[in-house]
């Protein structure tokens, strides 16, 4: 994995999480699947929201796309191994993170880029802390997502130094991963792709 993305996250998926993804993939995976959904989701919010920059909407379109491909990959794995479909609770690290974006522009999109291209980051780092500890065909699997998810976070840091201020993001980026560590460290109260280690003896559900 890409130095720059350990560097930018400044910590690692604790064990307790990787132990708890072995022990649950199901819930891994059905999570997993939402998570392609929201990024799709979420490029295409940022294309309505964002509808006079070209290069954002050029990106975020083809994002999309990407995302949904993913999307049915993981349900392609899902169906061939018979887990049955269910809802599941968001898991709080998006929610988190968003409460930090700032209300007013320019302050909005530099946070909403940051914010998005964090994600990115994560979920790089967590396929290359789990790949190695699951089966075979997840293992390649994942080991394949984490060069997209690297190459997403850049596209992200790019968009986020096209709109906005060096200096600010510099500033916004210190203040918003002591908040990203602590939602994927600190114990949660679900096991999902993003969250903490699950606070033990509590019902993976
Ligand atoms: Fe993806
Ligand atoms: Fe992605």
């Amino acid at each position: 994995m890409a130095d720059n993305i350990h560097e930018f996250l400044g910590s690692a998926t604790p064990q307790a999480w990787i132990d708890a993804a072995v022990a649950n993939v199901d819930t891994l995976l059905l999570d997993h699947k939402n998570c392609e959904y929201k990024a799709a989701s979420n490029a295409i919010n940022l294309m309505a929201k964002y509808q006079e920059r070209p290069d954002l909407i050029n990106a975020m379109s083809r994002l999309a796309r990407e995302e949904l491909v993913h999307y049915e990959q993981v349900l392609k794995i899902i169906k061939a191994r018979n887990i049955p479909l269910r809802p599941l609770t968001a898991a709080r690290y998006a929610s988190g993170l968003r409460a930090l974006v700032r209300r007013n522009e320019p302050g909005m999109i530099t946070d909403i880029l940051l914010i998005s291209a964090f994600i990115e980051a994560r979920s790089c780092e967590r396929f290359g802390a789990v790949a190695p500890h699951l089966d075979a065909e997840l293992s390649k699997f994942y080991s394949g997502l984490l060069a997209s998810e690297a190459r997403h976070f850049q596209g992200y840091i790019r968009l986020a130094h096209l709109y906005g201020d060096a200096e600010d993001i510099g500033k916004r980026i210190a203040v918003i991963r002591p908040v990203e560590q602590a939602l994927v460290a600190d114990p949660d109260s679900d096991f999902r792709f993003h969250s903490g280690p699950p606070i033990p003896a509590l019902a993976v559900a």
